[in-house]
């Protein structure tokens, strides 16, 4: 059990595709754990592999505190390792979202509603879901973190403008955040 420090969007772990997780993965167990650990003490609802540094294809989600707001089911923790999405409604919808690894930026996104989701579950069980709603979209928005996506590369050039300066300052490393960031310049993507 470990809290782990967040790397910010400019890390470019967070740009690359994540690699394949094999089940015999050294330490997966107690890494994931770590994962769940920094994400509940970011008060984040999804994370990444690549945004601890660590480029595997693996996300970590509890949705509960967005879900049930918006009297979706609860679904709890959910472990998706080696997830593959399908769009399967294309109408999009528009919300405000954030990410731990671009602390202080929100802006609305535009995602289709309905997706399916192949992958592992923790005990490597090879699974398919249908999902919509909030939950499908955190899903896609942790999966974009596997594909080097962040959410702020939906934007439209003028927001892109207007936060281009916030930006800035996480890349010079002018930014607080109630969790741990990762100091600037030290060593990304090392094995779990
Ligand atoms: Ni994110």
């Amino acid at each position: 059990m470990a809290i782990l420090p967040v790397v910010t969007y400019d890390d470019p772990v967070l740009r690359k595709p994540a690699d394949t997780v094999q089940q015999d993965h050294p330490g997966l167990e107690e890494f994931i754990d770590d994962l769940f650990d920094t994400m509940y003490e970011a008060n984040g609802v999804g994370l990444a592999a690549p945004q601890v540094g660590v480029s595997l294809k693996l996300f970590v989600v509890d949705a509960d505190a967005i879900t049930e707001d918006e009297e979706e089911e609860s679904l709890g923790p959910g472990v998706f390792i080696n997830p593959e999405i399908e769009v399967l409604e294309g109408e999009k919808w528009d919300a405000e979202e954030g990410c731990l690894s671009i602390p202080d930026v929100r802006e609305k996104v535009s995602r289709p509603d309905t997706i399916r989701i192949r992958y592992q579950d923790r005990d490597f069980q090879d699974r398919e879901e249908v999902h919509s709603g909030w939950y499908a979209r955190v899903l896609q928005h942790e999966y974009d973190h596997l594909r080097g996506v962040l959410f702020i590369d939906y934007l439209g050039a003028f927001r892109k403008r207007l936060i281009r300066k916030k930006l800035e300052e996480i890349r010079a490393g002018r930014v607080e955040a109630a969790y741990t960031l990762a100091p600037k310049g030290t060593g990304t993507d090392e094995e779990a």
